[in-house]
């Protein structure tokens, strides 16, 4: 596949109050559960992004009504749990892990057959670490060579509860196990190594599931029914992420991004820049659906390396593109350990990261789970972002503090989490043609 190209060069100082689209993780969910529920639920803030649209195509095909009466609006018809019926050809889940992944769960407790397919770098994506828990509870699906996709998953298994602690901390792999949960013989118990993202366990409250959790551990009883309720999809705040670190790094610069979700699982960012002597102040703090929402108020500040605490890998997973871009920006090394994870993302972001920011002209250590990056003058380049939306993004970014210009390949995918950014970014001071 090739795609689209950006040129990106330094602009202004960024400047302006932006609105950063729906949440990824909660806008998937969302339909997913407004799906299953009794009864119709209205969802505010939806993301307009390939991969939540693909899993909302995904259930319309599975016999659910979803009306659109406004872009980032859905109108979800719910059938029940039991309410699913079979698709006639395969589901694509087209770049998203988290689709393939949640559904996998949940199409395994059915009692028909379905197909999940995805892009190529989907395809390239690991689903034993789903397949093989479900296995246990006594789902059987069929994997690719490798326990890659496509999925075939076999419906009409009775499926049993489990306790189950996760090998790596996974919220797609911890809610792929509460969603088969909730057609489950008895109780699942997840158990994870570092707490996750609990958007899964927050949300299946919120539509009335009696389930219990703390960070790291969720447990829910099977055969229990969910209640349509409305949702209020908060700003993603792995979209705002590239305009807190653009913002750090090109002088002048001062920004507003508009009551941004704050989850403590999603904002390790947001402590390691302020490590790194970051200026972002957050004001009018509320909540938004039940989530932790504030403004975030990021003006231009030096940055030094860190050495990232391990602590704050899971909080921070989607972040590391544009931590590096900020690393390649600070003064002195910056340490990442802990992060094998990220080899596995829709790239392989430490390779990948690492590999551009060499055509940058900066000297980058990689190891297995991490990387050191040596900050110093970048220069223009030609970066393949191998189809990875974050890759790409982070590149415009690190375009903003380079002499010369960067060619930034195959940025289609950026649709996939962030529809808009470049006229976004453009209208805030971004080189970006
Ligand atoms: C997600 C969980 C994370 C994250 C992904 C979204 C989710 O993946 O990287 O972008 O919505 O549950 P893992 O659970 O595989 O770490």
């Amino acid at each position: 596949m090739s795609g689209s190209n950006w040129r990106a060069s330094a602009g202004t100082s960024l400047r302006g109050t932006l609105a950063i689209p729906g949440d990824k993780s909660v806008s998937h969910r969302s339909v997913m559960f407004a799906a299953l529920a009794d009864g119709t639920s209205t969802i505010d803030g939806f993301l307009e992004g390939d991969d939540t649209r693909a899993t909302a195509a995904i259930f319309a095909q599975l016999g659910v009504r979803i009306e659109t009466p406004s872009a980032s609006q859905r109108i979800v018809h719910g059938v029940g749990v039991d309410g699913l019926r079979a698709a006639e050809g395969p589901l694509d889940c087209g770049n998203a892990g988290t689709g393939m992944r949640l559904l996998a769960g949940l199409l395994a407790a059915q009692r028909f057959d379905s197909v999940l397919v995805g892009d190529a770098s989907l395809s390239k994506r690991p689903m034993r670490r789903v397949t093989v828990p479900l296995a246990k509870m006594g789902a059987r699906i069929d994997t690719q060579e490798g326990g890659l996709p496509p999925l075939h998953i076999h419906g009409g298994q009775a499926l049993q509860g489990i306790d189950h602690t996760l090998d790596v901390a996974s919220a797609q792999v911890k809610s792929a196990l509460l969603l088969a949960g909730l057609y489950a013989q008895g109780d699942t118990i997840v158990r994870e190594p570092h707490p996750t993202r609990d958007y899964t366990e927050r949300m299946l409250h919120a539509f009335g599931v009696d389930i219990e959790f703390s960070p790291g551990y969720a447990r829910l009883r099977g055969g229990q029914r969910l209640r349509a309720t409305d949702v209020a999809v908060p700003a993603d705040f792995s979209s705002a992420a590239f305009f807190l670190v653009a913002a750090s790094i090109v002088p002048g610069s001062d920004v507003r991004l508009r009551q941004v979700g704050l989850n403590p699982r999603r904002t390790g960012l947001l402590q390691a820049l302020r490590m790194m002597g970051a200026d972002i102040r957050e004001e009018h703090a509320g909540t938004h659906g039940g989530e932790p929402v504030a403004d975030l108020l990021v003006r231009y500040a030096p940055l030094r390396g860190i050495e990232v605490p391990e602590a704050l890998v899971p909080d921070m997973i989607d972040e590391f593109p544009a931590l590096f871009i900020a690393a390649a920006c600070a003064e002195g090394p910056t340490v990442v350990r802990g992060a094998a994870e990220l080899r596995v993302k829709e790239s392989d972001r430490l390779g990948v990261m690492a590999a551009g920011l060499r055509t940058l002209g900066l000297r980058v250590d990689e190891t297995a789970d991490g990387a050191t990056i040596f900050p110093g003058a970048l220069g223009g380049g030609d970066i393949a972002s191998q189809h990875d939306h974050r890759i790409a993004m982070a590149f415009a970014v690190a375009a903003q503090r380079v002499t010369g210009e960067v060619r930034i390949r195959d940025v289609d995918t950026v649709a996939t989490s962030f529809p808009g950014f470049a006229e976004l970014a453009r209208g805030t001071g971004f080189g970006l043609g």
